[in-house]
């Protein structure tokens, strides 16, 4: 037997009381910034892995499938998610990934407890599946689990349809595959461009989208200090109004924070945001002029000057 320390990871945050988590234990999961990525792992090189599974049926099997390809052969895999969030699909996912497991539930999770297969033949196919791509409709490179993949969404849409030629230093927050990014480099007057957004996932496709050399990318949460911009004459965004799968409406918030942060005395924020979301008292604190730009589809569009 090998006296070498056992090699842990963990993937999201599962719950304390349903699994320990080793202190230290790298973090896999794409939405924590600075995190392991799960791909150059190598091949059955862990001896257990903790998963707080996502909800997105192919980023779910990409992760578990990754987790499978990266235990020994004698490794062992424990994967949970809510019921409601993709644990009472745990066992389908398993079963066409070729592994055995047991199973049960508690505290409204799905857990199961999963060995490694012999044969990876379906492991690898489900890495296929969701990995990354250059979607040929959309024309840029994506991967299931990045917000709106393999669509352009409806709000993105419309703020690009009302957004006018900027010009100067400027952040598109949240960034996504950087279809806003690509809109505002249009413009020959914008000569520095900061793309800022939590996944792993987008930050790598965006910098396969926009080649520009006006722009820096930043893997960051915008809940944190990180990215230090200061004196931007404009900032973009379509605020995530989500976090783990729930409404989050604190989050926009933070963004409409972070974003007057950025901003010099006169700077712009344009931001598209679904019309149930109440944003107006928020940007009147932090914005002295805030004008609608544009309606339609559920979204409006504003223009909020500091
Ligand atoms: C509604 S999407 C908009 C994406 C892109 N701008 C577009 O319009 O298609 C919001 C983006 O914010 C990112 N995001 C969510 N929470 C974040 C956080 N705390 N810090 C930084 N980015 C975050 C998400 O990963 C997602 O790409």
């Amino acid at each position: 037997m090998s006296d070498a320390p056992a090699a842990f990871a963990v993937y999201g945050a599962p719950p304390p009381a349903l699994a320990d988590v080793p202190a230290g234990a790298p973090q896999l999961s794409p939405l924590s910034p600075g995190s392991t990525a799960q791909e150059p792992l190598d091949d059955a090189s862990l001896d257990e892995i903790v998963m707080l599974a996502p909800a997105g049926t192919l980023e779910r099997r990409y992760a578990i499938a990754q987790a499978l390809r990266a235990l020994k052969p004698e490794g062992r895999l424990l994967v949970m998610a809510p019921k409601d969030r993709g644990g009472t699909r745990l066992a389908g996912d398993l079963t066409l990934l070729g592994a055995s497991f047991g199973e049960t539930a508690k505290r409204h999770h799905r857990i199961c407890q999963v060995a490694r297969p012999a044969d990876l033949a379906a492991v690898s196919a489900t890495i296929a599946d969701g990995a990354p791509r250059l979607d040929p409709d959309l024309g840029l490179w994506t991967q299931p689990g990045v917000f709106s993949w393999d669509r352009v969404d409806l709000g993105t849409a419309l703020l690009i349809e009302a957004l006018p030629p900027l010009s100067g230093r400027g952040a598109d927050l949240g960034c996504g595959l950087g279809l806003l990014a690509r809109k505002v480099l249009a413009s020959k007057d914008v000569t520095d461009l900061a793309l800022v957004d939590i996944d792993r996932r987008a930050i790598e496709a965006v910098r396969r989208n926009v080649d520009d050399p006006r722009v820096t990318v930043h893997w960051a949460d915008l809940r944190g200090v990180e990215p230090a911009l200061a004196d931007l004459n404009f900032v973009v965004m379509n605020p995530p109004f989500h976090d783990a799968g729930a409404e989050d409406r604190a989050l926009g918030a933070v963004f409409i924070r972070r974003a007057a942060g950025m901003l010099k005395k006169g700077g712009v924020c344009w931001l598209v945001a679904n019309r149930h979301l109440p944003y107006e008292k928020t940007l009147a604190e932090h914005f002295s002029h805030v004008t609608p730009r544009g309606e339609g589809g559920g979204y409006k569009v504003y223009e909020a000057r500091k």
